[in-house]
């Protein structure tokens, strides 16, 4: 079930840079089917606390999915809790509290060219779209990659190594603060230029996504051509069992942070229709009383999700008939909604009907 955590034993502890460290997860075979993932994906870790009993977070897998590995690269945040912990206290042998991989920030054909921008610890899912495109697929991969200095360049061999390797479908650009500045959007938009057919993927600081994205949009890149991840950190608990998180969503529904003021939600009862791996469900009962998400594990639907919160885009839909009004969104632009892509923890009913598939 993908509402279940996991303890996973920690196979290997790598220091990637002086503030980032890989951490290679064993996964045993049990649970290898749960935690088969995409590049791109990422988990949710559970990282002890003595002032709240545990801090969640997401982090993406830097590994590829076909080598067997689970690996997460965490860089230390200036003042931040759960990314100085791990990097200060997580070593071989220990164990964590693990959501299986979610997320949709993953290439839909691998075989695409793509065009990558990666800036400091946003590497992290572009690493793991990058080795998995070169191993498994057969087109070209252009990676934009801006650091502060060269110290702080995680994955400089590998990507040195790949460089060589794959020297007829590779190029790394290296693009240091220290050296140039600031990457301008000027600057983002004559190197994405070059290659406007391919698909594009952005995952950094913000304003660096915000001028990745301009440039693309721009450039005329179309929607289904351009994929941001954002790092955010989750301020609830998507570990606990479904009555706190439904007090926690309920707390999120009585705060005044409506996101599309324009849908109102509706009392229901509203005929739900819902695609998920292949699989068909139908119900008739959806009440406006609580959010999508709830209805569906209450019907026994295995329904993904990891914060709960609208902070991580893990219960992606689309909704193919009908609306829903999102009581609180992080992660999606006006793009995402646009092409009907709804959180599914933040939906309430806002029309008589409901098609949504996970599939998109
Ligand atoms: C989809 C996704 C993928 C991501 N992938 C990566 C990745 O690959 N690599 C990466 O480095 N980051 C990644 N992130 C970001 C990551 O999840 C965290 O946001 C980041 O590590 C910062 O977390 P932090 O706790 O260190 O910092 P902060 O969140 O800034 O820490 C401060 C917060 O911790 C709380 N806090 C302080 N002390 C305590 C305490 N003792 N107990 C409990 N809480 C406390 C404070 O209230 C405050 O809210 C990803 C985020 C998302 C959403
Ligand atoms: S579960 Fe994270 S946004 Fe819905």
């Amino acid at each position: 079930m993908a509402t279940e955590s996991f303890v996973l034993k920690v196979l290997d502890v790598v220091e990637e840079t002086a503030d980032a460290h890989s951490i290679v997860f064993e996964v045993p075979e049990d649970l290898q089917e749960q935690f088969g993932y995409t590049p791109g994906q990422f988990l949710t870790v559970a990282v002890p606390s003595e002032q709240t009993g545990l801090a969640a977070r997401c982090y993406s897998l830097s590994s590829a999915p076909h080598s067997g590995r689970h690996q997460i690269t965490v860089k230390r945040t200036v003042d931040g809790y759960a990314s100085n912990w791990i990097c200060d206290n997580l070593r071989e042998g220990d164990t964590l509290r693990v959501l299986p991989p979610s997320g949709i920030f993953t290439p839909r054909d691998i075989e695409s060219d793509l065009l990558l921008f990666a800036g400091g610890s946003g590497i992290t899912p572009i690493m793991s779209i990058t080795r998995t495109a070169l191993e498994k697929g057969h087109g070209k991969v252009v990676l934009f990659y801006a650091n502060r200095d060269e110290s702080s360049v995680i994955f400089a061999r590998e990507l040195a190594e790949m460089a060589g390797e794959y020297a007829d479908r590779l190029v790394v650009v290296h693009w240091l603060e220290s050296v140039q500045g600031l990457p301008t959007q000027e600057q983002l938009l004559s190197f994405a230029s070059y290659f406007s057919s391919y698909t594009a993927f952005v995952c950094g600081p913000a304003p660096y996504m915000k001028a990745v994205s301009d440039s693309l949009k721009e450039l005329g890149f179309p929607r289904d051509r351009r994929h941001q991840e954002k790092f955010v950190s989750l301020g609830g608990n998507p570990f606990g069992d479904v009555e706190e998180m439904q007090a926690a969503a309920q707390t999120l529904a009585d705060a005044d942070d409506h996101e599309d003021d324009d849908e109102q939600p509706i009392a229901g009862p509203i005929a739900v229709e819902v695609e998920l791996d292949g699989e068909q469900f139908s119900f008739d009962d959806w009440q406006g009383d609580k959010v999508l998400l709830e209805f569906l594990e209450e019907k026994g639907v295995d329904a993904p999700f990891s914060c709960r919160e609208g902070n991580c885009s893990a219960c992606a839909c689309v909704v193919l008939e009908g609306e829903v009004k999102l009581k609180h969104n992080e992660v999606l632009d006006a793009d995402d909604l646009a092409d009907g892509i709804r959180l599914v923890c933040q939906s309430l009913p806002a029309s008589e009907k409901l098609k949504i598939t996970y599939n998109g």
